[in-house]
């Protein structure tokens, strides 16, 4: 290097000659604050994150708030100008008429997208699922009847799989393009010469991300398919979240009800009583919905977990016979209680599958190292040490029972009355998915008026075995039919 200061200066390198070339120079910077343009617009309508959404009511905070930034085709969410296009235009792929409600999703009046669903904003305002989507349940107590949401109730209604199966079948039709898509769009939300730009750019984009998406999740066709009010969450996580091969185990389940959190604390929670920290569980379930802990709303999901602890079942919306429930009360506590009673020794606890007899599959897809892979995951505060692997199932509180058809984890039998039934007299096919309820067997009826196509649920598909959990099938029929009357008072 030359150090002597009165040595001649260096003769000027080829970039020095070009930038004192006018032309280059000017070409130069344009290309800068083309490039800078570019950057800001990007940044703004891809990445600039508006405030989570906030909700004057703990209710409207479950239905419609975020826990976060979410994932979905990790494009941040589902754009919200192709929510109402979709049904419409891929009509011929709905399995019923009624747009999404054909899968279940409930829109209430005023709302431009269904409850369990939050408008998070990311560039553009996007849909992220929220627990209200599978915690929440519609019921009517007569056909003409409009639908009752039952916040916390399992969404019997909702057939999760083959809405996502629908996203999936719209991605890879030729009609999802620009030219047919976008007018759609601007007919219900005329947009701006820069939205217009980014739907140019969304609707390919998101074709090839929600094709990514369904070869990540080909493992679900491998399946029996679940139906309405139940999914398999837990492959989704051992295959899609944690990266495990796909080991061919099942793990569809019912969703159980999300109300009364406060009464179950220290109790084993999920069906196979897999951990018993309500803040971990809770934790566990945001997981796959946001993108990851920098990304995780903790003061949105405080409220949730404060409203979901006080949150109580709705009562019976039929009369009930008071002495028929007394006595029932009393043979609910010769013969229930012990396992299902709040306070009780057992309730909470796991009762072995070899006593048991129920369907084996949900716990044969806990795997060792599955468990291990989540015990293993170290992301404050997403981490769940004390997870673990069990010998059978939880025996679940009973409360708001009603509320719960079908019954058992895999929800493979449809009434009360079926399940004190020995498994060879209850039905080995049925309808699910329908809401009015049957107030003497205590179940859901597909009743004729329904939007919904009801499921053909097959007991004899692999998961959707209705054996076992025998309590109570000797009593006789009127210590049953009072059982019932009991149970609706829970
Ligand atoms: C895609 C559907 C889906 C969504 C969305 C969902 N869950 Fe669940 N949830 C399930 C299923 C299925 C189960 C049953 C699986 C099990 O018990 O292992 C379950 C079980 C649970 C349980 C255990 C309940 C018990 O009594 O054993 C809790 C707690 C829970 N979910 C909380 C949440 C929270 C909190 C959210 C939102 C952050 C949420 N879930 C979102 C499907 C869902
Ligand atoms: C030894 C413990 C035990 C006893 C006694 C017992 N149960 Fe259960 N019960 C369970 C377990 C465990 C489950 C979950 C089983 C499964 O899902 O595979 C369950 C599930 C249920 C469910 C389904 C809940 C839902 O949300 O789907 C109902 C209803 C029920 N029991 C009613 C009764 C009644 C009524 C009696 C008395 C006649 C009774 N049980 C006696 C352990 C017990």
């Amino acid at each position: 290097m030359n150090t002597d200061p009165n040595s001649p200066p260096v003769s000027p390198g080829l970039l020095a000659r070009l930038w004192h070339r006018r032309g280059v120079r000017t070409a130069l910077l344009l290309s800068l604050v083309f490039a800078a343009c570019a950057g800001v617009w990007l940044w703004q309508n891809a990445f600039r994150r508006e405030p989570l959404p906030v909700f004057n009511t703990p209710e409207e905070h479950f239905k419609y708030g975020a826990l976060g930034y979410g994932t979905l085709g990790e494009l941040q969410g589902f754009p919200l100008y192709l929510w109402p296009v979709l049904p419409e235009l891929f009509a011929d792929k709905l399995p019923g008429p009624g747009g999404w409600a054909a899968f279940g999703l409930v829109t209430e009046p005023g709302r431009d997208h269904p409850v369990g669903f939050a408008k998070v904003t990311v560039g553009f305002p996007g849909l992220v699922p929220n627990c209200a989507l599978c915690h929440s349940g519609t019921v009517r107590t007569a056909p003409d009847e409009k639908p009752r949401l039952v916040l916390g109730a399992p969404a019997h209604q909702l057939d999760f799989d083959a809405f996502n199966n629908f996203v999936f079948a719209c991605a890879t039709d030729p009609r999802w393009c620009v030219s047919e898509l976008l007018p759609r769009i601007e007919r219900i939300a005329p947009l701006s010469a820069s939205e217009r730009l980014l739907y140019r750019l969304l609707i390919p984009g998101l074709r090839f991300k929600i094709g990514q998406q369904r070869r990540a999740f080909a493992w679900q066709a491998t399946r029996p398919v679940p139906g309405c009010g139940r999914t398999d969450a837990f492959n989704r996580f051992k295959i899609n979240i944690l990266g495990l091969p796909d080991d061919g185990t099942i793990g569809t389940s019912d969703y159980p009800p999300l109300w009364n959190l406060k009464a179950r604390d220290g109790l084993w929670l999920h069906w196979n009583g897999s951990g018993n920290n309500l803040h971990d569980e809770l934790l566990l379930s945001v997981l796959p919905i946001i993108k990851g802990p920098a990304e995780f709303d903790p003061p949105g999901s405080a409220r949730l977990a404060a409203f979901l602890r006080d949150l109580q079942p709705p009562k019976f919306p039929f009369p009930v016979d008071a002495a028929r429930a007394a006595q029932g009360q009393q043979i609910f506590a010769q013969h229930c209680a012990d396992c299902h009673a709040f306070g009780a020794a057992k309730t909470g606890q796991v009762t072995p599958l070899t006593e048991l007899g129920t369907d084996a599959s949900f716990l044969a897809m806990w795997t060792p190292k599955f468990v291990a892979k989540l015990q293993a995951i170290n992301s404050p505060p997403f981490k769940f040490p004390t997870i673990r692997l069990t010998d059978g199932y939880c025996n679940v509180p009973l409360d708001g029972v009603w509320l719960r058809a079908p019954y058992l984890h895999n929800g493979s039998v449809p009434t009360l009355w079926d399940l004190l039934q020995p498994p060879a007299k209850r039905p080995a096919t049925f309808a699910t998915g329908g809401d009015l309820l049957d107030p003497v067997r205590v179940g859901f009826i597909s009743a004729p008026g329904s939007p919904r196509k009801p499921f053909p649920f097959d007991t004899a598909l692999p998961g959707n075995r209705n054996t076992g959990h025998t309590y109570g099938v000797e009593l006789p029929d009127a210590d049953k039919q009072a059982l019932i009357e009991f149970l609706k008072t829970l």
